[in-house]
C-alpha cells in the first residue's frame, strides 16, 4: 500500500503539519528537519499529490464555510460575518450545509480540495483527527469556529458558554425566580455540554436543585415546546427556565401559552445565542448574545491571515458573551 504523510511523519519523527509544511514549501522548516522528512519520503517512496497543488499552487480566492444546519437562525449570522470579511479581502465564500452529518462533512472535504479552495471555515462538530490531518497532508488552512472539537493545528474559535450559562441563571435567580429549570442541547455538541454544566454549577448551590430539572431540547423550536410539557409535568412549581438556545426558548415560549402559563409573571425564560429571533417574540425574549456576527468576521480573518502567510500553528480564541435583559424576565418580584 502507499506510504502516506503520516508514514513519513512517524519515520522522520515530525507532526504532519511539519510533513506538509515541507511538502507545501509554505511556513519555516529548518534544514535539519527538512532533511529528514525528505530522507523519509525518500525511503518509503512516498509520492505527495504536487502535481495537483503546484497546478493550483496560485490563489483560487475562495474560502468555503461548511455549517451544520442552515435552518437555525444562528448560522446565517454567522456567514453574513464570513462573507463580508472574504469580499472586502477579493475572496468567494462556497456555502456548505452538513446536516450535521460526518459524512457530508468529509465528502465536502474532499470536494473542497478537488476545487482547490484556499481555506475552509468549519462550524460543524464532526471533524475527527484524520480529517484534519489530510487537510494538513495538503496545505489546506483551516478555521474552526463554535461547536468545533478542539483538536488540530488550527485556529479554534468559541464563547464562554460555561460562563454564560451561569449568568443566565444568575439573572432568574435575581429576578426572583425560585426554581429553575434547563433545556438543553444535544449532548454530542461541546456548546450544549458546557451550557449545561454552568446551569449546574449555578443550580446546585440552591435547596431546590434536582437533575430532574433538566429536559432535552435538540436546539429545535420543537424539542422546546416540548420540553415544557416534561418539566412542568415533573415541577408544577418550576418559576424560571433556561434554554441553551434561542430556538429552544422560543419553543417553551409557546409550549407556556399552550398551557396558559403567563411570561414572566409565572415563569421567567431565559435564552443563549441572540439571533434576531429572540427580538420579535412575545413577550421579547432575554437572552445570552453571543457576538455571532462578529465570530463569522473574526474566523474570516484568520483564515485568510492563515492563507496568505501560510501559519498554522495552533490558536484558541475565547469571546465573551452578554447578557440582553428583556421582557421574558421582568418579573414583579
Ligand atoms: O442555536 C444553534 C446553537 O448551535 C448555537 O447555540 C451555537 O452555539 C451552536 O452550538
Amino acid at each position: 500500500m502507499a506510504a502516506t504523510i503520516r508514514d513519513v511523519a512517524k519515520l522522520a519523527g515530525v507532526s504532519v503539519a511539519t510533513v506538509s509544511r515541507v511538502m507545501n514549501r509554505k511556513g519555516y522548516v529548518n534544514s535539519e528537519t527538512e532533511k529528514k522528512v525528505k530522507k523519509a519520503m525518500k525511503q518509503l517512496q512516498f509520492e505527495p499529490n504536487h502535481v495537483a497543488r503546484g497546478l493550483a499552487g496560485k490563489q483560487t480566492k475562495t474560502i468555503a464555510l461548511i455549517l451544520p444546519d442552515i435552518t437555525n437562525p444562528f448560522f446565517p449570522g454567522l456567514a453574513r460575518g464570513v462573507e463580508d470579511v472574504a469580499k472586502q479581502n477579493g475572496f468567494t465564500v462556497i456555502l456548505c450545509n452538513s446536516d450535521d452529518l460526518g459524512v457530508k462533512e468529509r465528502a465536502y472535504i474532499e470536494v473542497l480540495k478537488q476545487k482547490y479552495v484556499d481555506g475552509i471555515i468549519f462550524a460543524t462538530h464532526n471533524l475527527l483527527p484524520e480529517d484534519i490531518e489530510r487537510m494538513e497532508e495538503f496545505g489546506i488552512p483551516f478555521v474552526v469556529l463554535d461547536r468545533a472539537p478542539m483538536t488540530g493545528s488550527g485556529c479554534i474559535i468559541r464563547v464562554n458558554n460555561f460562563g454564560g450559562a451561569k449568568a443566565a441563571v444568575q439573572h432568574l435567580i435575581d429576578v426572583g425566580c425560585k426554581k429553575i429549570a434547563h433545556v438543553y442541547g444535544p449532548q454530542e455538541l461541546i456548546t450544549a455540554r458546557e451550557r449545561l454544566a454552568g446551569y449546574e454549577e449555578a443550580a446546585k448551590a440552591y435547596p431546590w436543585y434536582t437533575p430532574t430539572l433538566l429536559a432535552p431540547g435538540y436546539f429545535t423550536l420543537e424539542g422546546g415546546l416540548k420540553a415544557v410539557e416534561e418539566l412542568l409535568g415533573r415541577h408544577p412549581d418550576i418559576d424560571g427556565i433556561f434554554a441553551g438556545n434561542d430556538l429552544m426558548a422560543v419553543g417553551v415560549l409557546k409550549g407556556l401559552y399552550k398551557k396558559g402559563i403567563s411570561v414572566p409573571d409565572q415563569v421567567a425564560v431565559c435564552g443563549f445565542d441572540g439571533v434576531n429571533l429572540s427580538e420579535i417574540t412575545q413577550p421579547e425574549l432575554s437572552t445570552v448574545a453571543q457576538p455571532i456576527y462578529q465570530m463569522g468576521e473574526l474566523a474570516a480573518d484568520k483564515l485568510i491571515e492563515r492563507i496568505n502567510h501560510s501559519s498554522s500553528q495552533r490558536e484558541v480564541i475565547e469571546l465573551d458573551v452578554s447578557l440582553i435583559v428583556r421582557e421574558s424576565t421582568k418579573k414583579c418580584r
